[in-house]
């Protein structure tokens, strides 16, 4: 918790005056968007793009002025959280259920930076089961599909129902042992018809900002 207030705090040191900056999804940006907020009161002067209906309304509290994604022609800074990164810096995100949206606004984004305590840190990314979001008709057959790809597959829950995203879609989680070639994995779970994107962020991060249990603080770039 304490090392992920550290680096989610970091991050904000990288935003400036007039910026349009992109709002990641999760514990670790809860504390970017805390620490914005204070700088926001002290006169800082942003617009953000949430990549989540939670950080919306998150960002909203906090006193973050929104402007809608169809607005915005591109964003200067995305700051992010993950749940696995490779020493590539390629990602699995999604473990929040926002890895579509995340994926879009990073993708319009200058720099995406990413925070993350230092469990998120693996020599290989696929400890961490990723997500992938599909259309719920016909799930069950691209879930069959998935597993192909020699993975085992379970559709993500709440509480007793279907796990729904923001864009109303469902995610279902895919265990592989470990994920060697993120790359082609990526484009392979794409091609499968009712994928609509999958959590794995490929050469995407500009920098990374770690929170240590010993308190300090490490950037990778
Ligand atoms: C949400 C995400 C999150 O950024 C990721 O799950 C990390 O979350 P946390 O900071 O809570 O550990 O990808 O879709």
């Amino acid at each position: 918790m304490e090392s992920k207030k550290i680096a989610g705090e970091r991050a904000v040191d990288y935003v400036r005056d007039g910026m349009i900056v992109g709002l990641g999804t999760g514990s670790t940006v809860y504390w970017t968007l805390s620490r914005l907020g204070e700088k926001i009161k002290q006169g800082l002067s942003i617009q953000a793009v949430a990549t989540s209906v939670q950080t919306e309304s998150l960002a909203k509290e906090f006193g973050i002025a929104l402007i809608p994604f169809s607005k915005v022609e591109s964003i200067d800074l995305t700051i992010d959280g993950a749940d696995e990164v490779d020493p590539e810096w390629n990602l699995v995100k999604g473990g929040g259920g926002a890895l579509l949206r995340e994926k879009i606004v990073a993708d319009a984004s200058k720099r995406l930076i990413i925070v993350a305590d230092e469990s998120k840190l693996v020599r290989h990314l696929g400890k961490f089961p990723l997500p992938v979001e599909v259309v719920k008709f016909g799930f069950e057959w691209t879930m069959r599909r998935l597993s192909g790809l020699g993975c085992s597959v379970k559709p993500r829950l709440s509480g007793d129902n279907p796990f729904v995203t923001d864009n109303g879609n469902f995610i279902v989680d895919c265990s592989f042992e470990s994920i060697v070639r993120p790359r082609e994995l990526h484009r392979e779970i794409n091609d499968i018809p009712g994928v609509i994107d999958n959590g794995l962020f490929i050469d995407r991060a500009s920098r990374v900002i770690v929170g240590c249990q010993d308190g300090t603080v490490k950037e990778l770039n």
